[in-house]
């Protein structure tokens, strides 16, 4: 799962944080326990909304997903640099997510591969 989000008040918006929630139960046999999930996002002031990314994980992260740590994508001063230019026609964003999907996918490989290679151990 890919969430993509913008920042409220220095976290996760309000309607965000519900949907983890609700997604959570019942706890352990949820639609999100142990799914793979990474978080990206953009806002409009200089951090680009790494706050509520950070929050977004943390409560994913007690929701029992699992939480892919190494990718993140936080672009700032979105209302600036999306004024004019859409993100699908703005270069340097289009590599950024090239990369991040990239990471993401060998990410989600190595995840998948791991329980077979537990399982050969075994
Ligand atoms: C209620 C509210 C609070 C916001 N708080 C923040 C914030 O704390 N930090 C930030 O970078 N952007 C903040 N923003 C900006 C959003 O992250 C986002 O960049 C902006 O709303 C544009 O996206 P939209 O067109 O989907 O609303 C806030 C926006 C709203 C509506």
């Amino acid at each position: 799962m890919l969430i993509v989000t913008p920042e409220h008040n220095g976290t996760m918006p309000a309607n965000l944080k519900n949907a983890i929630d609700w997604s959570s139960r019942p706890f352990g046999v949820s639609a999100i326990s142990g799914k793979p999930v990474a978080i990206i996002g953009t806002s409009f002031a200089q951090y680009g909304g790494v706050w509520a990314q950070n929050e977004a994980r943390k409560a994913l992260g007690i929701a029992g997903a699992k939480v892919i740590e190494n990718t993140v994508l936080a672009v700032p001063n979105s209302m600036v640099r999306f004024a004019e230019t859409h993100p699908k026609d703005d270069a340097e964003i289009v590599e950024q997510l090239r990369a991040f999907l990239a990471e993401f996918v060998t990410e989600l490989d190595a995840l998948e591969a791991a329980p077979a290679a537990e399982e050969q151990a075994a």
